[in-house]
């Protein structure tokens, strides 16, 4: 029997501070009218002190997991696109796996820029279709307010914070995910970087986190406008379609110029290709699954449409995918009592995550106690009451 991977939930979290164009235009040489005129962009929101991508994330996932009504602890993988994780050891993914509780997922992140979020929904759906996996959760999360110059006019107006999740489950229904194009260019690494890792050591960085990332926006934009075309024509061949049969194209939210360059090259009038940019910017791995969840929330997906993904990024990369959507609103709209149950299973497997984590820490504490006592007595305690006994 063919196994199918199909979006059954969705979820999104942004913080709650809101930067609107007029206050980088205070501090910095620019105004709204230059920004909205060249970005189509109107206000982002910046994460608080408190807010890293791990918390965004976890609360975009734990929507998502809410709409397919799918208890944590039944979680096969987590994957996490993102350029701003908490650290790199342990990866985000982990992070948000232990504040889910979700005991059986394997977690991972994916390092693929903008493009990431694609690139886990073709991954996890591939998993799924193969076998591998009877569900997984993909999650795009950013807080690149953090690793932005915020006195550079250039990449301060563009970007933004949030996080968005999907929840992908096997199916022998047809439809869900239908293909998918991933590629990269590493030639054209340095158009786009955050230069942190093993390569470039905290102590020599003369660079303060904060202005960690570049930008060449010129060449970005010349990228993009070419990709963002070829890669929708690839993920519509890859499902068997035409560009024309998408119902909506869901592009990656960097500039509204190129999104218009695409649409226009493509042949897609305006209305086919959504954008929720003048609302939060450029957000990364987020911005697909935001917008994917305010589509849904305006209406303009629809059980049954055709729905083309597609994102570029830094490495370079790009990812495009077409998805046969499943479930409306109205099909999510549980009753009170499964959403209370769905509610109390998620506390549960919370519950069970800190109890896990005071389980390591009495083992270890039971460890050293017993090391300890075998310094000072030269023999395991167990050994010692068996001579004893003797
Ligand atoms: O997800 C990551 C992918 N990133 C992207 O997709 C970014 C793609 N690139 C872009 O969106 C655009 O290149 C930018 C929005 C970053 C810049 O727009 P642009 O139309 O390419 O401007 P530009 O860099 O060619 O600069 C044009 C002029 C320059 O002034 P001069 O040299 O002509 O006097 C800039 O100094 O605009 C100036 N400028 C600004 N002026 C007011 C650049 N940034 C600003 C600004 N406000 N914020």
């Amino acid at each position: 029997m063919e196994r199918y991977a199909h979006i059954s939930g969705w979820g999104a979290y942004v913080p709650e501070q809101v930067v609107h164009n007029d206050d980088i235009a205070q501090v910095l040489p620019t105004s709204d009218e230059w920004i909205r005129e060249r970005t189509g962009i109107s206000c982002r929101r910046v994460a608080a002190d408190h807010e890293h991508a791990s918390t965004l994330g976890l609360r975009a996932a734990r929507r998502a997991l809410a709409v397919a009504d799918l208890d944590p602890g039944r979680v096969e993988l987590i994957l996490v696109a993102t350029s701003t994780p908490d650290y790199l050891v342990p990866c985000t993914a982990c992070l948000i796996q232990d504040g889910l509780g979700a005991r059986r997922a394997g977690a991972c992140d994916i390092l693929a820029a903008c493009s990431g979020f694609v690139y886990g929904v073709a991954m996890g759906a591939g998993l799924i279709r193969a076998g591998l996996l009877n569900n997984a959760l993909v999650v795009g999360t950013e807080v690149l307010s953090r690793v932005m110059d915020w006195t550079d006019r250039s990449t301060s107006i563009l970007f933004g914070d949030g996080a968005g999740a999907v929840v992908l489950q096997a199916s022998e229904e047809p439809g869900g995910f239908l293909g998918a194009t991933l590629g990269a260019d590493g030639s054209g690494a340095d158009f786009i970087s955050i230069r942190i890792g093993a390569r470039l050591p905290f102590e020599s960085s003369a660079e303060p986190i904060s202005e960690l990332l570049y930008m060449n926006g010129h060449e970005v934009f010349r990228f993009a406008s070419r990709i963002m075309v070829q890669s929708t024509r690839d993920a519509a061949r890859s499902a068997g379609l035409e560009v024309q049969d998408l119902d909506l194209l869901i592009p990656h939210q960097a500039n509204a110029r190129i999104l218009q360059v695409a649409a226009k090259q493509l042949g897609l009038p305006a209305g086919k290709v959504y954008s929720n940019l003048d609302r939060y910017g450029n957000t990364s791995a987020a911005s697909i699954p935001l917008a994917i969840v305010d589509a849904v929330d305006e209406g303009l997906i629809q059980p049954g449409d055709r729905i083309g993904m597609v994102a570029f990024g830094g490495g370079l990369t790009w990812a495009g995918c077409v998805v046969e959507w499943t479930y409306g609103p109205a099909d999510r709209a549980w009753s009170v009592w499964r959403r209370s149950l769905h509610a109390s299973r998620s506390g549960v497997a919370r519950a069970r995550s800190v109890l896990s984590r005071l389980e390591h820490r009495l083992e270890a504490l039971e460890d050293r106690v017993r090391r300890r006592d075998l310094e000072r007595n030269g023999r395991p305690a167990r050994a010692r009451a068996r001579d004893a006994g003797e």
